[in-house]
């Protein structure tokens, strides 16, 4: 079953910024491009980098230990076809930016407000 959990602000993220989150035991990076947010899996495929620590350009993310760069829409990795991060659906809900997740049975009953970072 999957749910909207919070993972920032929209003030807290301003245009053109990225960070990592941490959401039950597991990481995901968070962008603003240009009042758009974006979300996918936080470490990089290649050796573990924090995307949500990337450059942003050009509608990817760059990650910041060694530059392979991933789409921020689709997750897939240019140049590294192979390789893909997983994207997530992203929604604006009274102001928090919420990512849509898998969640296991016993973690439906968490109050998402809980979650807000
Ligand atoms: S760890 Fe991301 S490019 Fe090397």
């Amino acid at each position: 079953m999957s749910q909207f959990l919070s993972v920032a602000t929209v003030d807290s993220l301003p245009p053109g910024q990225g960070r990592t989150v941490e959401l039950k035991g597991r990481r995901f990076a968070v962008f603003n491009l240009d009042g758009q947010f974006y979300a996918m899996d936080d470490t990089c495929p290649h050796r573990g980098g924090p995307l949500g620590a990337g450059v942003l350009e050009d509608g990817r993310v760059f990650c910041p230990l060694h530059g392979w760069s991933f789409d921020l829409k689709t997750g897939a990795c240019h140049g590294n076809p192979e390789t893909p991060v997983k994207p997530y659906q992203v929604r604006v809900e009274n102001g928090d930016v919420q990512i849509l997740i898998e969640c296991l049975n016993s973690e439906l009953s968490i109050n998402p407000a809980q979650t807000k970072l």
